[in-house]
C-alpha cells in the first residue's frame, strides 16, 4: 500500500487545523452576526455552544479521520461498510463547494482594499466617505468578479501543487503577526471617545433580545469559525500521525479562536459606537470599521496594509481546506490528477460563486425567502448545512464507532482522563444530537 502523506509534526498539523479553523468567520462573520443580534447574549450564547457542541464535534471528527487515516468519503466507508454513511462525506464536499462560492466573495474584498490601499486612495477620508468608497466598488460586477477570482485563483494554485504544507510554516509567523496587530487595533478602538459602549454592547448580555434566530445563528456560527460538520476536520486529522495528542490540539483550536473572536469583537464594536456607525450592517460592517479604525493610527496605512495581508493569509489557509477537502476524495491520492481536479473544481467554484458576487451589485434586487443569493448561501451553509453535518456525525460516532476503540484513539499522545473521556463521549451521544436538533426544530416552529 502507499504510504500516506503525514504532517511532519503536531505543530503542522494544529497550524493547519488552526488555519482552516480561523479565518473570515471569527474576524468577518461574528462581529457582523453578532452585530445583528443584539450582542452580548450572542456573544456569551456563542461561547456556550463552542464549549459543549463545538469541542465536542472537533475532537469527535479529529478520531473519524485518525482512525480511517483516509480521506472524508473513504473515511466513512472504513469505518461503517456496506452502509451509507459516506453520505456524510458528501454532503461536507456539496458544504464545502457552497462555502468556497461566497467565501471567495469575501476574500476578493479583502483584495480590493489591499489593492486600494497600495494605490494611496484610502489616505484622509471620513468614515462615511470609506463606507461610500467601499459600497460603490463591490457594487461593480466586473471588480466584484475579478477579485472573486483571484481569491479563488491564489487558492487553486496552492491546492494543486499540494504545498498546503509549505503554507502552514508561513503560519508559524503569519497568525502571531495577525494576534499582535488585532491588539494594536483593540488598544486603538477601546480608547477612542465613546468606545465604551460598544465594550458594553459586546460583554453586556441583554437576554431581552434572543430569540430562536440568535441561538441557531449562534451555534451555526460556533460550527463555522471551528470548521465543524464539513468533516474537513476529518481530512485534515487523517494525516496525523498516532503518537500525537487530538485533545490538546482540539482545545488550542478552540482557545485560539474564542480569543480571536474576542479581539474582532473589542476591535470593531467599539468603533462602530464611537463613530456611530450600524452594528446591524451585515456582511459589510468590517469593511466599513477597519480602515476607520487603522487612519485614527499613527502610520494607520502601513498597519492596515498589514493587517490585510494577514487577514488574506487567514482566509485564505480557510479556503484551502474547502478546496482540499473536494480534491482530495476526486482525485483519491492520485498526485497526477490532483492537479486537474484543483482547477477543475476551483473554476466550477468560481462560476457558482459569481451570482452571490454580484449580490452586491446588480444582483441586489434578486431575493429568495427575503434573502439576496450572498445570503442565501451563507445562510444555508451556517445555519442548515453545518448543523446538519454536526447532527450526522455526533449520531454517527457513538453508533459506528466502539468505545473503547474511540478511549484508545483519543488517549494515543495525551493523558486523556477517563472521566473527561466519559464526558466528552456523553455531550457527543446525547447532548450533541438532542441539542441541536432542538435548536432546528425550535427555529422551524415546530414548538
Ligand atoms: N472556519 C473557517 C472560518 O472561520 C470557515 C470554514 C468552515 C472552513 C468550514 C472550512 C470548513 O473562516
Amino acid at each position: 500500500m502507499r504510504q500516506r502523506e503525514q504532517w511532519s509534526s503536531r505543530l503542522g498539523f494544529i497550524l493547519a487545523a488552526a488555519g482552516s479553523a480561523i479565518g473570515l468567520g471569527a474576524i468577518w462573520k461574528f462581529p457582523y452576526t453578532a452585530g445583528q443580534n443584539g450582542g452580548g447574549a450572542f456573544f456569551l450564547i456563542f461561547i456556550l455552544f463552542t464549549l459543549i457542541l463545538g469541542l465536542p464535534l472537533l475532537l469527535a471528527e479529529f478520531s473519524i479521520g485518525r482512525t480511517a487515516q483516509d480521506n472524508a468519503v473513504n473515511s466513512y466507508k472504513k469505518i461503517a461498510p456496506g452502509t451509507k454513511w459516506y453520505w456524510l462525506g458528501i454532503t461536507g464536499m456539496i458544504t464545502s463547494f457552497i462555502l468556497l462560492s461566497f467565501y471567495s466573495v469575501i476574500g476578493g474584498w479583502i483584495i480590493i482594499y489591499l489593492i486600494k490601499a497600495l494605490a494611496g486612495d484610502l489616505n484622509g477620508l471620513t468614515s462615511e466617505e470609506y463606507g461610500n468608497v467601499f459600497g460603490a466598488t463591490i457594487s461593480d460586477p466586473i471588480v466584484s468578479i475579478l477579485v472573486q477570482f483571484l481569491f479563488i485563483l491564489l487558492t487553486i494554485i496552492v491546492v494543486a501543487k499540494g504545498v498546503q504544507k509549505g503554507i502552514e510554516r508561513a503560519s508559524a509567523i503569519m497568525m502571531p503577526a495577525l494576534f499582535i496587530l488585532f491588539i494594536v487595533l483593540v488598544i486603538r478602538a477601546v480608547t477612542l471617545e465613546g468606545s465604551l459602549e460598544g465594550i458594553r454592547f459586546l460583554l453586556q448580555p441583554d437576554f431581552s433580545k434572543v430569540t430562536s434566530k440568535t441561538i441557531l445563528e449562534a451555534m451555526g456560527q460556533s460550527f463555522f469559525t471551528l470548521s465543524v460538520g464539513v468533516s474537513v476536520m476529518v481530512t485534515y486529522s487523517s494525516y496525523l500521525p498516532k503518537n500525537q495528542s487530538l485533545p490538546r490540539s482540539a482545545i488550542s483550536i478552540v482557545g485560539m479562536n474564542i480569543f480571536i473572536v474576542l479581539l474582532a469583537g473589542l476591535a470593531i464594536f467599539p468603533a462602530v459606537f464611537s463613530f456611530d456607525l450600524e452594528p446591524g450592517a451585515g456582511p459589510v460592517l468590517l469593511f466599513n470599521v477597519l480602515p476607520t479604525i487603522f487612519s485614527q493610527l499613527p502610520f494607520g496605512m502601513w498597519f492596515f496594509i498589514a493587517f490585510l495581508l494577514l487577514f488574506l493569509f487567514a482566509a485564505l489557509t480557510s479556503a484551502f481546506s474547502m478546496l482540499e477537502i473536494i480534491v482530495s476524495v476526486i482525485s483519491n491520492g492520485a498526485p497526477t490528477k490532483r492537479r486537474q481536479w484543483a482547477w477543475l473544481t476551483g473554476i466550477a467554484i468560481f462560476i457558482a460563486g459569481v451570482p452571490s458576487a454580484l449580490s452586491y451589485g446588480v444582483l441586489s434586487d434578486v431575493t429568495l425567502f427575503n434573502k439576496t443569493i450572498f445570503d442565501l448561501a451563507d445562510y444555508s451553509v451556517s445555519n442548515v448545512l453545518l448543523p446538519l453535518g454536526a447532527l450526522l456525525i455526533s449520531i454517527f460516532v457513538p453508533l459506528k464507532m466502539k468505545k473503547t476503540q474511540l478511549y484508545d484513539e483519543l488517549k494515543q499522545g495525551s493523558g486523556f482522563k477517563k472521566g473527561l473521556f466519559e464526558t466528552w463521549f456523553f455531550l457527543i451521544r446525547f447532548v450533541a444530537p438532542v441539542l441541536i436538533l432542538a435548536v432546528m426544530f425550535d427555529v422551524l416552529g415546530v414548538w
